[in-house]
């Protein structure tokens, strides 16, 4: 199906102006993808000026949190043009979300032409510095006016941009969450819905009056071993081998995780995914076992952590960031950034 190009979209790209400062996520690109299914049927993908949507107010979104999301980026490329990474990946894990809150897929094609098009049409709007990027933020929600808790007969799906620097330059100082929980035990945390996130909230707003930045999610089954971040995955360099939480249904599959877990191995250094007990790890931060420790995720890239607050203990590996950390960084942004060859086949071309 052909995609609708709204007239107006053309000056809205040409009203846009650049801020010197971007941030990450603060400054929208002046168009959106949008695509509605009604009772399962898809009508074709449209390009229209960034605006505000008009929701019914009884829209199930709005209630019962029937909505889900990606995260993903287009960057661009030494010696021209804008490239998607592993774009397919983002589609099928919508997908996955998609059904596990009984909304109707986004077909593959669709994601495509959505994340292509805003992609294509902002291809002056992605930013030229390394670790700058065009995020983009496909998203899905149920929108039929109905206040029963039941499926939705109407989802709109959306896909917007903003020229982003990365979402936590620098070191971050995590604090072990024994109280709250991100998801449950058979929930959705690994699934990409807005609910987690909301449900990250108030342990953020209690850590960061104590000097943190990010939770670390102990698992909701255990309390014991670790999760991941709010929106970031967990890795750990033990005696120069990486770790991190191997997938166990409350753990968001990262793209990133998976490309680092990747590029880690052809690198040559062993790569474990298993339980990581927290007060093994802490124990091994202090002993110097464990050397250094980083986050992962499409938005924030690397971000090496400083410090563990555990209560009134903290915990500082002995490099932020570390060289494992800074060597993966540079290499992934490397084949991003086209800088290097794309030897696993990642990058397309928009
Ligand atoms: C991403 O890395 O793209 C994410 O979705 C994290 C975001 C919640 C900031």
């Amino acid at each position: 199906m052909s995609i609708y190009i709204d007239p107006a979209v053309a000056s809205s790209l040409r009203g846009f102006e650049m801020p010197e400062k971007l941030g990450f996520g603060k400054v929208m690109a002046p168009v959106m993808f949008r695509a509605v299914c009604q009772d399962g049927c898809w009508s074709r993908g449209e390009l229209l000026p960034y605006a505000p949507l008009a929701l019914d107010p009884a829209a199930k979104v709005l209630h019962y949190a029937q909505s889900c999301f990606e995260g993903m980026k287009a960057y661009r490329v030494q010696g021209g043009g804008v490239g998607l990474f592993r774009p397919e990946r983002n589609a099928a894990r919508m997908v996955h979300s998609a059904e596990r809150l009984c909304m109707p897929p986004v077909p593959e094609s669709l994601f495509m032409d959505g994340v292509r098009t805003v992609s294509a049409y902002c291809a002056n709007l992605v930013p030229a510095n390394s670790g700058e990027s065009l995020y983009l933020r496909p998203f899905l929600m149920g929108t039929q006016p109905d206040l029963s808790v039941s499926t939705s007969s109407t989802c709109e799906f959306y896909v917007i941009a903003s020229p982003s620097e990365a979402y936590h330059p620098g070191n971050m100082r995590l604090w072990v969450e024994r109280e709250n929980a991100r998801a449950a035990l058979g929930g959705t945390g690994d699934s990409k819905v807005g609910g987690n996130y909301a449900a990250s909230l108030l342990s953020v707003a209690r850590l960061k009056e104590r000097g943190y930045d990010q939770s670390l999610w102990l698992n909701p089954g255990n309390r014991r071993t670790v999760d991941e971040l709010s929106g970031m995955n967990f890795f750990a360099v033990l005696d120069g081998e990486l770790h991190t939480p191997a997938l166990n249904g409350s753990i968001l599959e990262g793209v990133t995780r998976d490309s680092l877990i990747e590029l880690a191995r052809d690198l040559g250094y062993r790569v474990r995914e298993r339980e990581i007990d927290i007060d093994e790890l802490l124990g091994q931060v202090e002993s110097g076992r464990c050397e250094e420790a980083f986050a992962c995720g499409t938005a924030a890239i690397i971000s090496p952590i400083s410090v563990f607050g555990d209560g009134e203990r903290e915990y500082r590996p002995a490099k932020a960031p570390g060289p494992v950390a800074e060597r993966l960084r540079a290499a992934l942004l490397d084949i991003q950034e086209g800088r290097a060859e794309d030897r696993f086949g990642w990058m397309q071309a928009v």
